[in-house]
């Protein structure tokens, strides 16, 4: 059941984004007239898909993968049988990095107490990071930094945090993006 307060919060957190001046990148967003990517799906997800940053469909749209990297995340979730609506999908930075360069250490920083929110607010059983930045920055939070290896190394594999409130499972995979430009990964995601 979604509670009121899970909804106001997630209300909140969308206002707070839409006003964030923590980092540079806002300037980006309204000099082009952007969207920030807030995040979109179930409020009740158990699964939760952390990327990385908005590209320029997203930014244009407001949605998260909605472009190329989008369609293999969909027929990633499609080989599971899980619904995009079902699970609740969002990104550690919230607005576009120019020409999608790598996130900065301190966009992540002024950025990442949203997801946190996020986090807080849905409360899913199941976090997949995709990519290196939305890993990294998962496993330390969740007290697993001392397993962090490269994702080529640890991709598909499921780690458990019990050191919050609440148990999480931590699931690595490749950026989707990596199988628009390398399809051999496909499989691996
Ligand atoms: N890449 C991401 O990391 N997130 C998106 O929303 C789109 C592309």
């Amino acid at each position: 059941m979604i509670t009121e307060k899970t909804k106001e919060e997630l209300k909140k957190i969308k206002n707070d984004v839409l006003n964030c001046q923590k980092c540079p990148l806002y300037i980006e967003r309204a000099k082009s007239k952007f969207y920030p990517v807030i995040g979109e799906g179930s409020y009740q997800a158990s699964i939760m898909f952390v990327g990385e940053a908005p590209g320029l469909n997203e930014a244009k749209t407001g949605r998260p993968f909605c472009g190329a990297a989008g369609k293999v995340l969909d027929e990633l979730l499609e080989s599971a049988g899980i619904k995009r609506e079902d699970v609740y999908i969002t990104n550690i930075l919230k607005d576009r990095p120019p020409e999608n360069r790598d996130p900065q250490p301190e966009e992540i920083k002024a950025c990442t107490p949203y997801l946190e929110r996020q986090i807080e607010a849905i409360k899913p059983k199941v976090i997949c990071p995709l990519g290196r930045y939305s890993m990294k920055f998962l496993m330390e939070k969740f007290g697993l930094g001392n397993q962090l290896e490269g994702i080529s190394k640890i991709h598909g594999k499921l780690f458990e945090s019990n050191n919050l409130f609440q148990k999480i499972t931590i699931i690595p995979f490749y950026h989707p993006a990596v199988a628009t430009y390398n399809p051999k990964h496909e499989e691996d995601s």
